[in-house]
């Protein structure tokens, strides 16, 4: 297959286009980050500028479409909220339409963030409540792409039941990226290494995957012909704590390093989602895919370290 990855200097879209590149003829797009690499096709574009989107497409002519480039920093968001809602509300519906046309499948990439956290183990059916600039911006865009990649049906459904034909991933996601502090995981292996003691929320639940490993579900949902929305993150839930701890015990550093933290002792100003927790099983249910442990992914984030990945996607970053 020819694949375009977008936001591929990205952590999610970096991984994605790697694991994918196996495999595959892949195409990432860069924005600012400029990239150096034999494993795919680089290709230059600030997206959100007129044509942009077009000239990908034709230098690509991808069968699959990853679309990972977004702005995900939540307090870029807050700061940046025109911008937030182009790359995260409006781009994403370009991205399906020119898709559309062309005839190629598209895996959009959302987030577990659009929820409030107020009950976990959240269903695709659940209601979402999104509590930030990210997460409005990033709902909307799903709501972009369903409109403009829909399911041919027999009666034309309404915008705001509209089944999407495009896959609709909400994700959680950890792994190694080209800056080296842009995951979680990342954020303890930097500090435990430093031998510095850090806070772990003991009292905040997610469902997070290594990067590569997401990339191949996504991957294998395109194979598979999956249509509409997905929640794609670990069967089980753990606290950030947990998750740390596991790191701390994976790398054989101290865990003691990590202090288990209430969410309301932290002394943090904004509201946080306590539990974002996915509930995977539709994905388990219509599909022959196997969502990896959260043990086994950990494993692989340290072997990938012991491989030298980190290093090797360091040395990609020609301006990072
Ligand atoms: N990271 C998480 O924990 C997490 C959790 C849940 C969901 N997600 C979702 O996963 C996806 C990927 O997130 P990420 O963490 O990998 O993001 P990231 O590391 O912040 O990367 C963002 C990517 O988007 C690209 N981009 C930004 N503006 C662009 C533009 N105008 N034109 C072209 N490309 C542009 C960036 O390119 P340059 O860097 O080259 O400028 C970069 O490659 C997003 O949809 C995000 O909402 C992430």
């Amino acid at each position: 297959m020819r694949i375009l990855v977008t936001g591929a200097s990205g952590l999610l879209g970096l991984n994605v286009a790697l694991e994918a590149a196996g495999e595959h003829t892949v195409f990432g797009v860069v924005n600012t980050r400029p990239l150096e690499t034999k494993e795919f096709h680089v290709l230059q574009a600030n997206l959100l500028n007129k044509g942009e989107v077009e000239r990908v497409f034709e230098a690509s002519r991808p069968d699959w479409v990853i679309h990972c480039a977004a702005l995900a920093n939540l307090d870029a968001c807050e700061r940046h909220p025109t911008l937030a809602h182009k790359l995260n509300a409006e781009l994403p519906g370009l991205i399906a339409s020119t898709a559309k046309e062309r005839g190629a499948r598209l895996v959009h990439i959302s987030t577990d963030a659009v929820f409030d956290g107020q009950k976990g183990n959240y269903k695709e059916t659940d209601q979402p409540h999104p509590l930030s600039v990210y997460a409005r911006t990033k709902l909307a865009g799903e709501r972009a792409v369903a409109e403009a990649y829909p399911k041919v049906t027999d009666h034309a459904p309404s915008a705001a039941t509209q089944a999407s034909a495009a896959i609709i991933a909400r994700v959680n996601l950890y792994g190694w990226g080209l800056s080296g502090k842009r995951s979680l995981a990342e954020f303890f292996f930097n500090n435990l290494q430093a031998g510095k003691s850090v806070m772990g929320f003991t009292d905040v639940y997610f469902s997070p995957l290594l990067a590569n490993d997401l990339g191949n579900i996504l991957l294998n949902m395109l194979a598979e012909n999956l249509q509409g929305l997905y929640h794609v993150g670990s069967q089980k839930s753990l606290s950030k704590y947990e998750f740390g701890v596991k790191i701390a015990e994976n790398f054989g550093f101290d865990p003691n390093l990590i202090r288990p933290t209430a969410l309301a002792d932290a002394g943090l100003g904004a509201s946080r989602s306590p539990n974002l927790s996915l509930c995977v099983d539709k994905l388990i249910h219509n599909s022959s895919i196997s969502i990896p442990k959260l043990s086994t992914g950990l494993s692989r984030f340290y072997a990938l370290y012991q491989q030298g990945y980190p290093q090797s996607l360091k040395e990609m970053g020609i301006s990072d």
